[in-house]
C-alpha cells in the first residue's frame, strides 16, 4: 500500500525541517504577497464547519499567486455518498493540493492514499496540525524560542490536545494536560509521545485532573470548546467541565509572563472567561491571524515535500 501523502499529522514534517518553516512563515508575515503557488489551485474540502481554516487557506493560496476551491459535503456528491477516495482521485486530476477537514483521521490517511497530489489535515477527529504548528509559531514569535517553557492544556483531551502530545515528543516540550476523569487524550498518544521524548532525552508530560496543577508556573495557558464539532454528549460535557475554565484565578498562578492560547472559536463564559480572552495576556487574536501566514509556509513546503512541483 503506498504510504499517505501530505501533512496529516504534525510530524509528517520532520522536527528539523520546522525552524525553516516557521522561518519563512516570518518572511510571509512581513511580506505577505508571493508567486510560489503561481498558477495552481488549492481543493479545500469542509466535511465540518469551519471560519478560520477555510478563510486562512484561500487567501494563502490567493496570496501565493494560486487559487482555490471549496467543496463541502452539502452541495457536492460527497453528501450523496461519494466515497472519499473517488473524490479525492477526481480532486487530485484538477488541483494541485487537498485540504481536507473531516470526522475519522482514517478519512483523511484514505483521502491522502487515493491522492496524487498532496493532502494537508485541516482538523479530524484526532488531529488538528496546521493549528498546533500556527501555536508553536505563535509561542516562538512571543518568546524567541518553545524550548525550556511550560504548557499547560486545560480542558478536554481532544484533538487539540492530542497534536499539542504529539508537538511535546517531537519537541521534547515540558506539557501537563488537565482534564477531567474519563476525558483524557487517547493512551496510545500518551505513550507515543512519552517513548519520543525518552529517545530524545528530553520533555515531560503530566496528566492530571487538576487545572491548578497544570497551570502552576505556565507560561503557556492554552485550552479549546468543551464540545468539538461531532460530539454529542453537549449536556454531559457542560456539567463535566465546570471547572475547567480558563479565569483570572488560573492565570494568576502561571508564569508572570504567561501567555494564553485558544485556537477559537470561543465559548466565553465556559473553557475561558472573556476577560481573559479579551485582556492583556491572551495572545488568541494573534494567534488566529497567523494561521494565514503558516497555512502559507506549510502549503510551499508540502508542494516541496510531497508534490514536487513547486519553483524553489
Ligand atoms: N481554529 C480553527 O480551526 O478554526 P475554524 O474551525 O474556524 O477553522
Ligand atoms: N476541538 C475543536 C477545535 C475547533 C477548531 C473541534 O474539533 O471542534
Amino acid at each position: 500500500m503506498t504510504p499517505p501523502r501530505g501533512f496529516l499529522t504534525l510530524a509528517d514534517i520532520p522536527v528539523e525541517d520546522w525552524p525553516a518553516v516557521w522561518d519563512r512563515t516570518r518572511a510571509l508575515e512581513t511580506n505577505r504577497l508571493a508567486t510560489t503557488f503561481s498558477g495552481k489551485t488549492i481543493a479545500l474540502v469542509f466535511e465540518k464547519p469551519s471560519t478560520r481554516t477555510r478563510v486562512s487557506f484561500e487567501v494563502a493560496a490567493y496570496e501565493l499567486g494560486g487559487n482555490s476551491v471549496v467543496l463541502s459535503t452539502d452541495g457536492s456528491q460527497m453528501g450523496r455518498g461519494e466515497p472519499v477516495e473517488d473524490t479525492a482521485r477526481v480532486l487530485a486530476s484538477y488541483c494541485h493540493a487537498i485540504m481536507v477537514r473531516t470526522y475519522g483521521q482514517e478519512r483523511v490517511a484514505a483521502f491522502a492514499r487515493a491522492s496524487s497530489v498532496p493532502v494537508i489535515n485541516g482538523l479530524s477527529d484526532q488531529h488538528h496540525p496546521c493549528q498546533v504548528a500556527t501555536d508553536l509559531y505563535t509561542v516562538r514569535e512571543h518568546f524567541g524560542r518553545i524550548d525550556g517553557m511550560r504548557y499547560a492544556w486545560i480542558g478536554d483531551g481532544n484533538n487539540m490536545a492530542n497534536s499539542w502530545l504529539e508537538a511535546a515528543g517531537m519537541f521534547g516540550l515540558d506539557l501537563a494536560l488537565a482534564c477531567p476523569d474519563g476525558y483524557a487524550p487517547d493512551p496510545d498518544m500518551v505513550k507515543t509521545a512519552r517513548d519520543a521524548q525518552t529517545k530524545l532525552g528530553k520533555g515531560s508530560i503530566l496528566l492530571t485532573t487538576d487545572p491548578r496543577e497544570a497551570a502552576a508556573g505556565a507560561h503557556v495557558l492554552n485550552t479549546d470548546v468543551w464540545v468539538s464539532m461531532g460530539q454529542k454528549d453537549e449536556t454531559v460535557r457542560r456539567k463535566v467541565f465546570t471547572s475547567y475554565c480558563i479565569d483570572p484565578a488560573l492565570v494568576a498562578i502561571a508564569a508572570p509572563d504567561t501567555i494564553v492560547l485558544h485556537c477559537l472559536p470561543a465559548h466565553r463564559g465556559e473553557e475561558i472567561t472573556g476577560d481573559v480572552l479579551d485582556g492583556p495576556r491572551s495572545l488568541a487574536w494573534k494567534q488566529a491571524e497567523n494561521r494565514l501566514h503558516v497555512a502559507k509556509a506549510i502549503l510551499e513546503h508540502v508542494m516541496r515535500a510531497f508534490g514536487g512541483t513547486l519553483p524553489r
